[in-house]
């Protein structure tokens, strides 16, 4: 069985469990132990609200989420799954737990790990354990920010992808068992060495599918039926649903997670809004986001009480690829319907905002001053590592914003896009050390290197108002 943090709140988090057995436990137990003050605070009992992947399908896999409760805000704790006699099950996981608001000047920051596009077949797989030195102690993160590709379902291009139901389901299972757990069952090595430790937000992204989900790809026959993009998408979202994220159902808000750091009526620097929407699971050729999503994201920035971190599936400052690119190579979040919504929601934002996403095999900084004098600041980290046979991409940001005009009522001006950190084409991941300053938060960016395990040239530090 394994056990996985995933979003975290000041008092705990929500546990996520897999288990391969025909019936999982009933109740789990949870040794919680607090790392800074070297006290063991005794075994919870924890019933996880199972379900299979897949019914019927075999071999049967649950996944079920079960909450901790009771624990200290900002506090590094070690989670050991263990059977009822106590014996300890896997890998022990981590949790920090939020801050009750944004840390000051001379506390230890709220830490955020940014990253996406991960295989464990490529160089960076074996290289991931070189994060240890970015999760310990001060530097924990209290929230690992996972934008996608976390599976590359339709790659390599020599892999075929079975047609027959049940080996198509048992193909995606394959995927992300090596991904999660490289040549074991243990949560010790390759992404899921990464996932145990500290909480994890997770958005999907089209290989989480195939390349450029929905439309049909060139490179996988098996999109080439209707049938079959039909069973690729279903299964492509039960494996979402069951093992990344938790998402709703029905007409409401499915896909948006909303993270508050401070209490309501805090001043602005003392407050962050996290706010992360999937761009991919609820896709159609029309529109990139879940409408109810879309309208609770824009209502939520127009009403920003404090500076923002938005995640989106892929990167804001991306050119349209227009009608025929969208169709046959890739589409990005400015090619569809909602982006206009989007981007009007973010020029009228009364706070700056900083947006987090992936994807495209390239990490950057840029950012843009809006007429109104708010600001956007796009961070891009891509890839923990990258699929072999494919290449890391040089794609500086495009040069304005929006990326082309949109019809009203949602007509803004466009602005001035600048580069503030060129494209780094490696493996590596991002990390957000945030602080208040004032009626500001300091967001200080620094990527790392999953090669070297250094620092890729000096931090820069962002003063978002
Ligand atoms: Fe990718």
């Amino acid at each position: 069985m394994w056990m996985i943090p995933q979003l975290p709140r000041t008092d705990g988090a929500t546990l996520w469990f897999g288990a391969f057995v025909p019936t999982p436990p009933e109740v789990v137990w949870v040794e919680v132990i607090d790392v800074g003050g070297r006290r063991r605070l005794g075994r919870r009992a924890l019933r996880p609200r199972w379900a299979p992947v897949e019914a019927d399908a075999t071999p049967r896999v649950w996944t079920g989420r079960a909450s901790l409760d009771g624990l200290a805000p900002d506090r590094l704790y070690r989670l050991q799954l263990a059977d009822e006699s106590g014996a300890p099950i896997d890998a022990a996981s981590e949790l920090r737990t939020l801050p009750l608001r944004v840390p000051g000047a001379s506390e230890n920051p709220l830490t955020i790990l940014l990253g996406s596009c991960f295989d464990y077949s490529g160089d960076g797989g074996a290289a991931i354990s070189s994060f240890r030195r970015l999760l310990t102690a001060a530097q924990f993160p209290h929230l690992k920010v996972l934008c996608g590709d976390q599976i590359y379902l339709d790659l390599p291009v020599s892999e075929v992808i079975p047609r027959d139901p049940a080996l198509t389901y048992r193909h995606i299972l394959g995927k992300y068992l090596r991904n999660w757990a490289p040549g074991g069952t243990r949560l010790a090595s390759g992404y899921g060495d990464l996932l145990r430790r500290g909480a994890n937000l997770l958005v999907s992204d089209d290989h989480e599918y195939w390349n450029n989900y929905p439309f049909a790809a060139s490179h996988v026959p098996f999109t080439y039926t209707a049938a079959r993009r039909a069973l690729l998408t279903r299964l492509g979202t039960a494996f979402c649903r069951a093992f990344q994220a938790e998402m709703g159902e029905g007409d409401g808000v499915r896909a948006l997670t909303e993270i508050v750091i401070g209490p309501e009526g805090a001043c602005p620097g003392d407050r962050l809004e996290i706010l992360a929407i999937d761009g991919r699971i609820e896709r159609t050729f029309t529109r990139a986001h879940w409408p109810a999503d879309m309208e609770r994201l824009c209502a939520r920035l127009r009403g920003l009480t404090s500076p923002a971190l938005v995640v989106l599936s892929q990167p804001l400052f991306q050119p349209a690829e227009g009608a025929i690119r969208r169709r046959w190579v890739d589409a990005g979040i400015a090619d569809f319907d909602d982006y206009e919504p989007l981007a009007a929601a973010l020029a009228a934002a009364p706070h700056d905002v900083m947006i987090l996403s992936g994807d495209i095999h390239c990490g950057r900084i840029a950012e843009t001053s809006l007429p109104g004098g708010r600001r956007i600041v796009e961070v891009v980290a891509s890839p923990l590592s990258l699929i072999p046979r494919t290449s890391y991409e040089e794609k500086p940001a495009d040069t304005s914003f929006p990326a082309r005009p949109l019809s009203p009522p949602f007509r803004i001006p466009s602005s001035e896009i600048r580069m503030r950190r060129d494209p780094i084409r490696e493996d590596h991941a991002v990390t957000l050390a945030i602080r208040a300053r004032g009626r500001s938060v300091a967001v200080e960016v620094s990527f790392w290197s999953v090669r070297t395990r250094e620092r890729i040239g000096a931090a820069q530090t962002f003063t978002l108002t």
